[in-house]
């Protein structure tokens, strides 16, 4: 005999979890429990309804609900395990509610409609549930006690209905059973339902449907009633025997495996996604419980909403609610889009003295990066120290790296290659040559520039690597002696580890005009496909430089050189001032404005048309003679090389400015000539021309101004029209 007592919110939890809690008798009748459903409960004390036909079954458990009012007072339900409409019968109709409530479940977010003495009533397997099974079960035990059988329901299902529900597989000839039970009721008769197969259940899956439902349930029912006493016939019509010759038992409810639309995700954070569950078999119970690794990382809900919350990753899992030991796993990677991850600097290598500084400015990537907080350390405190900002200062000689770090996503970093020189030494010799390509007898010199220029002992020291080739002495002249190559080198006198060397190529005879060699080299890149040809030609027999013809453009030692004798193919170059030239150019006005001076670029770029237009308009104003003493033909101005500059007036009211002055004396410092000097008119080709310079680069831009020469005398070349 099965006896409870259960409290309220117990029953409740229990029912949601499918369990339940069984606890020892307390008051209640024998044959009888008690469940206390509070004071709201709309169950009617119907303790006194148990009627005869409960009454001539023996041993029918009749478990009771117990209610408290208001008030404190406790009154008693008593409740028959089957009869869900207390009706005190147990048959098909209690089987069709049972199923309808279970149909319910699917569009009532899991409700059964049911009053809890209701829920109790038509739980009759006791597992927790309202659902098929147990339709099944009152099912069987109508058809039961219909042929005469008198167990309790609780015995019945314990002897014939234990859980897992069953599956019944008959294979004897159906047969038609005809049964008369006549049964002595109190009440008035009831109409059996006319139909007795199960709903299916609530699941869009296919519903298991209970074996009894093509086995015993009764179909159809009629009834007769006498005045005194009632007597109800039922009649039968079974479809099987009631010994099936086999059975295969099987729990359609329960979760084999689990399937996952897919097993790993990916996610920005704040972002979500899900993985479609497929609980299997697909008859299965499909409640499913949610978990997540590490909730830093991800969350999950109910449903198997996964939302991302941090870089990283974790282990979502999603568990059988009806089988525990049924999993699968989600692997779940969380990435962060605003995270730092590149660092760009301005400078990788930073050369300072001691007790000087400098800084590398730091663009951290993505732009949209949330946070750019930098964390800055030098590898060697004792060389150069940095501050939080990036400020490096120079502490004593040495090198170290300073590093600096992404303070959100410290595995991003840059480094910065630090040489702190002590300012009294030299730590640097720069030169204005590097290579030297000369005749037998002759000879040449590259200017020497020992760093940093506060150096206290700035003396040279010249070696030649083969002084029978080419000898140099102690100011760095070169002289070449027998044909062959060496390297010239010069070290500093104060701190020998610092040199510089001079790739010299001594010849018997000066390259000769007729004798050409062509290379064509083609470059193929992802994008474009570039030829240059090189023709090394047309030096003069005299000539002690080096003259190549590249892409139709000419280079005397490596230095474009564009006059009269020197044109340019129409389309040469990138239309556009040259980028150094530019930068160069600024910062001399910048140097200039400093003083209160005010250089500017009046024309700078110029393409082959301009330049005919600008010729034809002189030419049509003085004519040819006078126009080419000071306007370039089209294909022979340095304008269109992007590497000359005329500034400010462009005329001969410059001459009295001191800007003119300025320039003249200091334009060299900035990698600036002026081209077209006074005195060397029958030289360039071209009138005296203060306003226009031309870049060479400081070091032969200095050569060049040291030497006094104009362009054409420095590089041995004329310039006349052809
Ligand atoms: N005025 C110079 C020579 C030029 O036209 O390029
Ligand atoms: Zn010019």
């Amino acid at each position: 005999m099965r006896a409870k007592r259960l409290i309220a919110s117990v029953l409740s939890c229990a029912l949601c979890a499918g369990v339940m809690p069984v606890l020892p008798v307390c008051g209640a009748e024998s044959g009888s429990a008690a469940v206390t459903v509070g004071v709201n409960s709309n169950i009617t004390d119907a303790s006194n309804n148990v009627g005869a036909a409960a009454a001539t079954t023996t041993a029918k458990a009749a478990p009771a609900v117990t209610t408290t009012t208001a008030t404190g007072s406790v009154s008693v339900v008593t409740i028959r395990l089957g009869d869900v409409n207390s009706d005190n019968r147990i048959d098909a109709v209690d089987a069709s509610s049972i199923l309808a409530a279970y149909a319910r479940m699917s569009s009532n977010n899991g409700a059964t409609g049911f009053t809890p003495a209701q829920a109790v009533a038509a739980d009759v397997n006791m597992d927790g549930r309202t659902d098929a099974v147990d339709a099944s079960c009152v099912l069987a035990y109508y058809a039961y006690t219909a042929t005469q059988g008198t167990s309790s329901i609780e015995d019945f299902i314990t002897n014939n209905m234990k859980k897992p529900p069953v599956t019944t597989t008959t294979t004897a000839t159906p047969v038609t059973t005809t049964t008369t039970t006549k049964a002595a009721v109190t009440s008035t008769t009831t109409k059996a339902p006319v139909t007795t197969t199960p709903a299916a259940p609530v699941s869009s899956t296919t519903a298991p449907v209970p074996a009894s439902s093509t086995t015993t349930a009764p179909v159809t029912t009629s009834t007769t009633s006498e005045p005194t006493t009632t007597t109800t016939t039922t009649v039968l019509t079974t479809t099987t025997t009631a010994q099936p010759v086999s059975t295969t038992t099987t729990d359609p409810y329960k979760v084999s495996a689990i399937k996952l639309s897919k097993t790993e995700i990916e996610l920005n954070v704040g972002n979500g996604d899900l993985s479609y569950v497929t609980m299997l078999p697909a008859t299965a119970d499909k409640r499913e419980i949610w978990s997540c690794s590490d909730e830093n990382v991800a969350v999950v809900d109910n449903e198997g909403w996964i939302v991302g919350k941090s870089e990283g990753q974790c282990t979502v899992t999603v568990t059988s609610f009806n089988n525990p030991e049924v999993k699968a796993e989600i692997k779940v990677t969380v990435k962060d889009p605003h995270k730092v991850s590149s660092i760009r600097l301005t400078k990788t290598d930073i050369r300072i003295p001691i007790g000087g500084g400098d800084i590398s400015y730091v663009t951290m990537l993505p732009a949209d990066a949330t946070n750019k907080a930098e964390i800055w350390v030098s590898s060697d405190n004792s060389v150069a120290t940095v501050s939080d900002e990036g400020w490096i200062s120079g502490i004593n000689e040495g090198t170290c790296i300073v590093t600096v770090y992404s303070k959100s996503n410290p595995n991003v970093s840059a480094n910065i290659n630090v040489t702190v020189t002590d300012p009294s030494k030299v730590s640097e010799i720069k030169l204005s040559k590097y290579e030297m390509d000369l005749i037998i007898g002759t000879h040449d010199i590259s200017y020497v520039t020992m760093l940093p220029r506060t150096a206290t002992n700035i003396d040279e020291v010249w070696t030649s690597s083969n002084p029978a080739i080419a000898s140099v002495d102690s100011w760095g002249n070169v002289y070449a002696l027998a044909e062959g190559s060496c390297t010239v080198s010069v070290i500093s006198k104060a701190n020998p580890a610092v040199k510089a060397d001079i790739k010299v190529t001594v010849r018997s005879k000066p390259v000769v005009t007729s004798a050409t060699t062509t290379t064509t080299t083609t470059t193929t890149t992802s994008t474009n496909t570039t030829t240059t040809t090189t023709t090394t030609t047309a030096a003069p027999v005299t000539s002690t430089h080096l003259i190549q013809n590249i892409n139709g453009a000419t280079f005397v030692d490596g230095i474009l050189v564009v006059n009269k004798t020197y044109g340019l193919p129409a389309d040469y170059g990138t239309p556009s001032l040259n980028a150094n030239a530019l930068a160069q150019f600024n910062k001399l006005t910048q140097e200039a404005a400093k003083l209160g001076l005010s250089i500017k670029c009046s024309s700078g770029y110029r393409s082959y048309s301009d330049q005919e237009k600008i010729y034809n308009n002189y030419v049509a104003i003085d004519g040819i003679v006078k126009a080419d003493t000071y306007s370039a033909r089209p294909g022979h101005s340095e304008h269109q090389t992007g590497l000359a500059i005329d500034v400010n007036s462009i005329d001969y009211t410059f001459l009295d400015t001191p800007e003119c002055e300025w320039l003249a004396k200091n334009a060299h410092k900035f990698g600036f000539i002026i081209r077209y000097p006074k005195g060397k008119e029958a030289v360039t080709g071209y009138s005296y021309e203060p306003w226009h310079i031309r870049f060479l680069g400081v070091d032969t831009a200095t050569a060049v101004y040291n030497s006094g020469l104009c362009l054409e005398e420095y590089l041995g070349i004329t310039s006349a029209y052809k």
